[in-house]
């Protein structure tokens, strides 16, 4: 295929990172001589066909800026064969040859269909803050988020050791405890709940924290993965403590904070190798795939594995909350 036009979209969780990678996307394709359309609003704006060309000037300055400039949706229009089938005759019309998606596993379900289904070229690029996806040690906005939550809780500690506190802090990741476990490990939590481990139970979580209290630990962090279903969230464990046991804590929901910021460094150097690497590969000729990243190298995924299962928080990690959390 001779490339001459890409679209670039971003869709589901915005996540920091991703104008690094709309911008390395606009320049390599320029300096490639392809013509760039920005996609608004995700599959939405496929939908839609809401989209226009975007020049390196537009992308100037957004390098460190949150959020997205194409701005994000979740479309549930794009579920229907029939709504796909009409997308691929429209980019075709508008002479859109290929397609870079920007979002985690919704997204990439959409874009397996629009390439397998519809034989329109595609390749991902990884932007959630979850980090959940197969075949990737990191996803665009993860690094961010994780820096996000540790600050607000250092400042958390700093007032539960003050008052002699439980806090229960809620990190998001909708069915991940990456955030969580990460999140823990760096802010020395005395416990962490999250949807992969087995060993989550309300009464595993009382012996810890009592352990704690006969150590002569007077304030405690727990932070709780939204996605944990075992125990509930974090108003539900705090609820049962309280009453259980008659405890002064509170209950912090961290929530969108963790989404919005500028990127860190390492989001922002990922979302341009992984911009600009997408450009240069649909320019060759692969399609169907998504990039990422395994032990520091940039790696290219089948989109068909989006289906695979999630990777858990790493073994590492979480044979050594015990340890550290005492
Ligand atoms: O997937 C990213 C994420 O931030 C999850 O961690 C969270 O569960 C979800 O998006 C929240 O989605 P929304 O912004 O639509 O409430």
């Amino acid at each position: 295929m001779n490339l001459k036009r890409l679209g670039v979209l971003t869709s589901g969780g915005d996540a920091p990172g991703m104008n690094a990678a709309i911008r390395a996307v606009v320049r390599q394709a320029s300096a490639l001589d392809i013509e760039v359309y920005g996609v608004y609003r995700g599959f939405q704006g496929l939908v839609d066909q809401d989209w226009r060309p975007l020049s390196s000037r537009n992308c100037a300055n957004i390098l460190q800026r949150g959020g997205t400039i194409l701005n994000t949706a979740r479309c549930d229009a794009f579920r229907v064969k029939a709504v796909r089938a009409q997308v691929a005759r429209d980019l075709k019309a508008a002479d859109i040859d290929a397609l870079v998606v920007i979002g985690g596993d919704g997204s990439f379900t959409g874009a397996t269909l629009l390439s397998e289904e519809q034989t329109i070229p595609c390749i991902g690029i990884p932007g959630t803050i979850d980090n959940d996806l197969p075949g990737t040690e990191r996803t665009l906005g993860f690094d961010t988020a994780l820096n996000t939550a540790i600050g607000a809780i250092d400042r958390i500690r700093d007032t539960a050791s003050a008052h002699e506190r439980l806090f229960l802090v809620e990190v998001m990741g909708r069915s991940s405890g990456m955030i969580a476990v990460h999140t823990a490990i760096a802010c020395g939590a005395e416990a962490v709940i999250y949807p992969e481990s087995a060993t989550d139970t309300y009464e595993e979580l009382v012996t810890q924290l009592r352990a704690g209290w006969v150590r002569g630990k007077r304030s405690s962090i727990v932070v709780v993965a939204e996605g944990d279903q075992q125990l509930g969230n974090a108003y539900a464990v705090g609820e049962r403590l309280r009453q259980d046991h008659d405890l002064d804590l509170r209950v912090v929901v961290l929530g969108h904070i963790q989404r919005g910021g500028s990127p860190s460094a390492i989001d922002r150097i990922w979302g341009s190798l992984w911009g600009a690497e997408a450009v240069k590969r649909l320019a060759a000729g692969e399609k169907g795939c998504y990039l990422g990243a395994q032990a520091g190298d940039l790696v290219s995924i089948p989109l068909a594995r989006i289906h695979d299962p999630r990777p858990a928080p790493p073994a590492v990690l979480t044979d050594l909350l015990p340890v550290l959390g005492r």
